[in-house]
């Protein structure tokens, strides 16, 4: 199978060795499913390798927007994981579950006022500072707080990491970060160093997402430790830490390329520690920030077939009972995904059909071009896999649909770790 965590016993497709279709009636439709010893294990995969690596100290930080619920955080927590936090949002979430701030590196290009008071008083552990009016903001409030900011400054290495154009963010000409090869970044840095209440760790860049090219992080790592040479020479001020983001691919269907992500990051660190002894600085500790890495392949959905509709001489058309609402990736990216019909897991797959879902727009499709049994009907439980990262944490209410619960599993026993919205959730806001 293409995945470990997936198995066909009977027909019937288990998920962490539990019967899919089986959750799909206890639970409802549609629903995401975690399989918590797969996000443990791709946790491992990180911490391992860069406990053992050639630059010291370094530490994986979870990007929560993959998928950001109060649950994940103690499984993050007790792997040893830092977490990224991008908004107000993301911080409470982890604050609240309990996840030690002190390992948590807030992030973003636009951090508001309330945002910074917010994060400090939470008492997040670094920002990762992107722009000059954020440098300027945090000083000031850091200051009006009694307390010196530990932060990275966000810059943009040139780099384009061979993925799709949504999630190349290491260009020059990115929103994200301050770029190097136009002279800010370096001004950036004199800026932040000349701030009392600012104190600077290093450095951070994150090229882009979905990357397969193993290279990519070796031309991203030789650009900033360039950056930090230039930086030792201009301010006689040598970075303790090398921030490479997160990036790492994922396999979403059978014939798609593949990354060793521990062979890589080994392989990394070690160039990194050699170029450092050339360029004659200090070897920076490394951080990571996986985010799909760690969950994709972790999570699966689960849906409800509602109709099976054949256009006689066109084209054929499963809708279920989720959509764009939950999984907005193939009609934001044209993402690929592998779609299996979890009661009907052995039949001969045979009709050709786009899987749509409910919403109230044609480009609601889920996946074009799946392959289903011929006798698919209303009622079978349609599952796609791999939608553990940027499947929950982009869903939306479009159509006032509810968003679906988060179920986890974990030694073959499921407990519901998110609850599925309400209809009284959906109106709690409006004013009647
Ligand atoms: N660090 C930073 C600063 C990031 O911006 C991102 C992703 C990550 C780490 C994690 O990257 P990952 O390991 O997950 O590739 N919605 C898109 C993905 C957007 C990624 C944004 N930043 C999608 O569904 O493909």
């Amino acid at each position: 199978m293409l995945y470990s965590n997936i198995e066909i016993h009977d027909g019937r497709l288990f998920f962490a060795g539990v019967d899919a279709a089986g959750l799909a009636k206890k639970h409802g439709t549609p629903l995401y499913l975690f399989d918590e010893q797969k996000i443990r294990e791709n946790c491992r995969k990180y911490t391992d390798a860069l406990k053992a690596c050639a630059c010291p100290n370094s530490a994986a930080v979870y990007a929560s927007k993959a998928c950001c619920f109060a649950g994940i955080y103690k499984i993050i927590a007790e792997e040893g994981l830092c977490a990224d936090l991008v908004s107000s949002g993301e911080i409470y979430t982890a604050k609240k579950a309990g996840f030690p701030m002190e390992r948590a590196y807030f992030q973003g290009n636009n951090k508001t006022d309330e945002d910074i008071s917010f994060a400090i008083d939470c008492g997040v552990g670094y920002f990762v500072c992107d722009n000059f009016e954020e440098l300027e903001a945090l000083d000031e409030i850091a200051g009006k707080r009694g307390i010196r900011q530990k932060i990275l400054l966000r810059v943009t290495p040139g780099i384009d990491p061979h993925t799709y154009d949504e999630v190349a963010t290491g260009k020059v000409d990115s929103k994200f970060g301050i770029a190097i090869e136009t002279g800010q970044a370096i001004e950036a840095v004199k800026l932040a160093l000349s701030k009392k209440n600012l104190e600077l760790e290093g450095v951070h860049c994150h090229v882009g997402s979905m990357v397969f090219d193993s290279d990519v992080f070796f031309r991203a790592s030789d650009v900033m430790l360039g950056f930090i040479k230039e930086i030792k020479n201009i301010c006689g001020f040598e970075a303790k830490t090398l921030d490479l983001g997160g990036g790492y691919g994922v396999k979403y269907y059978e014939g798609q390329g593949e990354i060793d992500i521990s062979a890589n990051i080994k392989a990394v660190a070690e160039h990194i520690a050699e170029k450092s002894a050339e360029l004659e600085i200090k070897t920076p500790s490394l951080r990571l920030e996986p985010g799909r890495s760690i969950v994709a392949d972790a999570g699966i959905t689960l849906y409800t077939v509602g109709s099976v509709k054949k256009i006689t001489g066109y084209k054929n058309y499963v809708s279920v009972d989720g959509g764009m609402t939950d999984n907005p990736r193939y009609a934001l990216y044209g993402s690929k995904y592998t779609v299996l019909t979890a009661n009907k897991a052995d039949k001969e797959a045979s009709l050709s059909a786009d899987l749509v879902g409910r919403c109230c727009e044609s480009g609601d499709i889920i996946q074009p071009d799946v392959k289903f049994p011929a006798d698919i009907q209303r009622g079978d439980t349609v599952a796609v896999l791999t939608t553990g990262a940027y499947n929950y944490s982009m869903a939306s209410n479009y159509n006032r649909v509810a968003r679906p619960p988060i179920v986890i599993i974990d030694g073959g026993k499921d407990r519901v770790a998110v609850k599925r919205e309400s209809l009284d959730d959906l109106i709690k806001n409006d004013v009647i």
